[in-house]
């Protein structure tokens, strides 16, 4: 076998072999096919599209990469979700505890941000104390004592997918259907979750633009998790607008906290509920509501018992920027628009994310939102609020808000779009 050779068939249009996906995915892993040869592959596999059974053996060689973790041993359902990215997206902070406080076990091996999206780890880390490496026995006491954890995935798990996501995502080739559902969905059966929620996020701020391609992506990934073994259903959510009223750090765990106290803005709350619901019903708990879970406090007290369990400090205040910046409403009227990717790469700019994998993050930066698309605002009123620790980021902040707000006259109709757009599964 040699990898000129699988190019050269992917490059045709031809559909690969099982031995030649099991041999390029464990020789890639393994250093004996070069970076080039590897993005020369990516690139045909983005042009030429993979069949259902070349996606299938092609997540099931980076799997067989690493490890698979077993959670049998806590002998109580185990349910997971995993979001597409997206901005403001805090969800997995209230979900997980609220789930563990239904009755399921909810294993969340996490992310950090890479550009405009904001990651899971960098918004815990903005809690004095927190950590989010553990070990495997670690992993598994914190979920024996609280019933969530939510970690950073080890070395160990389908270290293929790592090499290749990087590879990916320096050459171009990141958004191709077959790539983006086998990255996902071999750290996801590797985990050993028991089901599996997709948040398969569209628009704007969204790796998938239209309904179409996010479908496609969601059936994709059902189907992956289904053949393994795996409860899979996925939602369609919308991204044309940020989660929530804060994308940022310590801004999103402050939100986070509110909807775990039973408060928060109703579309995090609603889509929270949602997959809440999902992951239930996919691990087969048919016990509390969610909604009762977040009135009488259980969730709050499976959240504290997950924060301090993983070393933080559930009471510590949270960081605050040392700058804050208002951005005030343009016009009178209806907000009709208020773009997700720009208010991402807003908060980024102000330092919520990172450039390069190795880059600090500041906990507190951050956009604050006042109104949202279907509320009437006064021209002047503040509309956004942008945090940052270094003040001179915030032209180059305020570009990326350029177009970015639309009002329309006084008495306009406008229907906001539903957060959940479909359901697969
Ligand atoms: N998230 C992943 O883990 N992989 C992708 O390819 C895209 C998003």
């Amino acid at each position: 076998m040699d990898a000129i050779s699988v190019i050269r068939a992917k490059r045709d249009r031809g559909e690969l072999t099982d031995p030649q996906i099991d041999w390029v995915i464990d020789a890639y892993t393994r250093g004996e096919v070069a970076d080039e040869q590897m993005s020369a592959l990516a690139m045909a596999i983005l042009l030429n599209g993979m069949t259902a059974r070349e996606i299938s053996r092609w997540t099931d060689a980076m799997i067989r990469s690493g490890e698979r973790m077993d959670f049998s041993p806590l002998g109580v359902p185990t349910a997971d979700k995993h979001s597409t990215g997206g901005v403001g997206d805090k969800i997995t902070l209230p979900l997980a505890p609220l789930v563990a406080a239904c009755g399921a076990a909810v294993p969340q091996l996490s992310g950090r941000g890479l550009g405009h999206t904001g990651g899971t780890l960098d918004k815990l880390e903005s809690i004095p104390g927190w950590r989010a490496l553990l070990s495997n026995e670690e992993m598994l006491a914190v979920l024996r004592s609280a019933g969530a954890v939510i970690c950073a995935a080890g070395d160990g798990l389908a270290p293929a997918d790592k090499k290749l996501y990087a590879l990916r995502d320096v050459t171009g080739t990141v958004e191709a259907i077959p790539l983006i559902a086998s990255s996902i969905m071999s750290k996801k059966i590797a985990e050993g979750t028991g089901a599996l929620v997709l948040d398969v996020k569209v628009g704007s701020g969204a790796f998938m633009k239209n309904l179409d391609d996010a479908r496609e992506l969601a059936r994709t990934m059902v189907g992956l998790g289904r053949s393994a073994g795996v409860a899979t259903v996925a939602l369609l959510t919308d991204m044309s607008t940020p989660l929530g009223l804060t994308a940022g750090n310590a801004l999103e765990v402050r939100e986070s906290v509110e909807v775990l106290a039973g408060g928060g803005p109703a579309d995090v709350v609603e889509l929270t509920l949602a997959l809440a619901r999902e992951m239930l019903a996919a691990a087969g708990v048919h016990g509390k509501d969610p909604a009762d879970a977040l009135r009488d406090g259980s969730a709050m007290d499976h959240w504290r018992r997950m924060i301090t369990a993983q070393g933080g400090d559930p009471d510590a205040p949270l960081p605050v920027a040392r700058e804050q910046h208002v951005v005030p409403a343009p016009a009178t009227g209806v907000l009709t628009a208020l773009d997700a990717y720009a208010v991402g790469v807003t908060a980024w700019r102000l330092g919520a994310g990172r450039a390069r994998k190795e880059d600090p993050v500041q906990a507190g930066a951050g956009v604050e939102l006042h109104a949202k698309p279907g509320d009437t605002v006064t021209a002047g009123q503040p509309l956004l609020t942008l945090h940052t620790d270094t003040p001179e980021r915030l032209p180059y902040a305020l570009e990326a808000l350029e177009g970015a707000v639309t009002v329309a006259p006084a008495g306009t109709a406008f229907t906001p779009a539903p957060i959940v757009l479909d359901r697969i599964g």
